[in-house]
């Protein structure tokens, strides 16, 4: 949550602490207790929800809230005084509050990123230092996640780099004291984090909501890793806090931002307070900070296996495709996820054995073709075509890398996805086109022959859903004698279905 710098003064004034009341009950009798608890505050609650009710419907927020078109219902008064309802089935999608971190000076422009994903399913706010008026025309933010200025009280607490670091921490205690009804997980975000919600759902309905559980993705650099903290979820790859830890947060906030006035991050103010709690961090290998520089290319063609869960930091990288911009990039990318939300981004290798060729898929964005023999584990392996977010260095990384080799015969030929759609008995077809990369020129006839494939046809049933809840392992794909004479030069088509219980790569 580094981006977001900003940061408007507000006037002071002693901010309500809701949280430590309402805890979260995490085991039956507890309910008892709160259910005490309630009615011996019942008139306090009641004079708290009519002080809560003038804050919220205060004549700036009336005018805030009418610039936005947002509905004051979202804010219930009334489940303030009720114990939360148990909450029982599979998660879902409106289990999930999303908090993202935003600045009123850069919302406009970063609102294209959330409109790439935000439905009308999803919930949660955008907080921002100060109101912005929307421009009547701008139909991608007005039809966007809501906006919510941040609690002022958040201006009281000392900094050292970032102040805005501050109000971004305090923004899981402004999502927390909503208390809105059957929200199972508080998942923070940065304003330009691209989440792949199907995604998050599979991954969060592994762990238990009922239980304390601080999950995310840590910095691919280590650099970065080392000077901020390896146990700890960076923000701008999002990260998701059940219910009971949200709760215990919240009421530790205000403290701990005292206490971690010294720290740059707004997430690593989060992560200490956590960790004074006892809850260690849960790493999840779809989380993705993206703190490098250059062309993430290489790291996003040699996915981990594991679903995508979000993306960060792509307006400071290369855009994902070439002649597209960051945002077209991403668009380009939505299709294919929609049709397969579990197969995006995932890597399945073969090899050409007529051809001595190497080929690697990444579904629905890229694939890259060798002329030469290369190891599963070498394919695996990102080709490292960035480098390390702070001192732009050639790493470490977090994962290993290979080199791009100087000679561009050794280079891959790539290719780029440009349509997908679905087939008949669930089934889908991605095309991809050659793409350059300004991987320079190599004269030798294999390679000449391998640049006259122009378009590459993939065909694949789509994911078991249970696919994630199995072992991982990764899929095989293989080369079809497809297309006679000419065509053939020109096309290839690759199948990509389960690897057979003996086979290798
Ligand atoms: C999510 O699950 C709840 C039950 O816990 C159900 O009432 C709701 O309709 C579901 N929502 C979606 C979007 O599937
Ligand atoms: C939500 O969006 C879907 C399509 O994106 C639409 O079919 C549905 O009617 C919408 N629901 C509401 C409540 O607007
Ligand atoms: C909205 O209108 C302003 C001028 O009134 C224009 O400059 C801007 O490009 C328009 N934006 C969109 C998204 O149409």
């Amino acid at each position: 949550m580094k981006a977001n710098r900003g940061g408007g003064e507000h006037g002071q004034h002693e901010a309500l602490k809701l949280s430590s009341f309402f805890f979260m009950p995490e085991r039956p009798r507890d309910y008892l207790v709160l259910f005490t608890r309630f009615s011996v505050l019942t008139c306090l609650i009641v004079s708290v929800s009519l002080v809560l009710r003038a804050t919220f419907l205060s004549p700036s927020a009336r005018d805030y809230s009418t610039t936005y078109g947002l509905k004051l219902t979202a804010v219930p008064q009334k489940a303030i005084a009720l114990p939360p309802s148990a909450s029982v089935g599979p998660t879902n999608i409106s289990h999930i509050f999303f908090s993202i971190a935003g600045a009123a000076e850069t919302w406009i422009d970063r609102s294209q990123y959330i409109s790439l994903w935000w439905r009308n399913t999803t919930r949660g706010f955008v907080w921002l230092d100060e109101p912005v008026k929307i421009p009547e025309n701008h139909s991608d933010v007005r039809f966007s996640i809501p906006t919510r200025v941040s609690d002022p009280g958040w201006t009281r607490f000392k900094f050292s780099s970032s102040r805005a670091a501050v109000r971004i921490a305090r923004i899981i205690w402004d999502s927390y004291r909503l208390n809105l009804p059957n929200v199972r997980w508080f998942v923070m975000g940065d304003d330009d984090t691209v989440f792949f919600t199907e995604n998050l759902v599979k991954v969060l309905s592994k762990y238990d909501h009922e239980q304390m559980w601080y999950i995310g993705g840590n910095s691919e650099s280590v650099e970065q890793d080392v000077m901020h903290a390896y146990d700890m979820a960076f923000g701008g790859g999002g990260f998701a806090l059940s219910r009971p830890l949200a709760a215990r947060l919240a009421a530790a906030m205000d403290d701990c931002l005292q206490r971690y006035f010294y720290f740059y991050g707004s997430d690593q103010r989060i992560a200490s307070c956590i960790s004074e709690i006892g809850v260690p961090f849960t790493e999840e290998r779809g989380f993705h900070q993206l703190d490098i520089r250059g062309d993430p290319y290489g790291f996003l063609a040699a996915h981990p296996l594991a679903p995508l869960v979000s993306l960060h930091h792509l307006v400071y990288l290369d855009p994902m495709f070439p002649n597209k911009n960051p945002i077209e990039s991403l668009q380009t990318l939505m299709k294919p996820y929609t049709l397969d939300p579990n197969r995006i981004l995932q890597q399945i290798n073969c090899h050409d054995r007529k051809r001595q060729w190497s080929i690697s898929i990444s579904w629905g964005y890229t694939i890259q073709i060798y002329t030469y023999f290369l190891t599963a584990t070498e394919l695996t392996t990102p080709l490292q075509t960035f480098k390390t977010w702070r001192s732009s260095s050639d790493g470490p990384f977090v994962f290993n890398t290979r080199p791009l080799k100087p000679d561009p015969c050794e280079r891959p030929v790539t290719y780029f996805m440009d349509g997908a759609e679905d087939v008949r008995d669930s089934g889908t077809k991605t095309w991809y086109s050659i793409g350059d990369k300004n991987y320079g020129h190599c004269g030798k006839i294999e390679h000449t022959r391998l640049t006259k494939v122009k378009r590459i046809l993939v065909t694949s049933m789509k994911t078991d859903p249970e696919y994630w809840n199995k072992a991982p392992r990764r899929q095989c794909c293989e080369v079809m004698e497809g297309k006679v004479g000419k065509r053939k030069e020109k096309e290839m088509l690759l199948r990509i279905r389960k690897c057979r219980s003996l086979e290798k790569i």
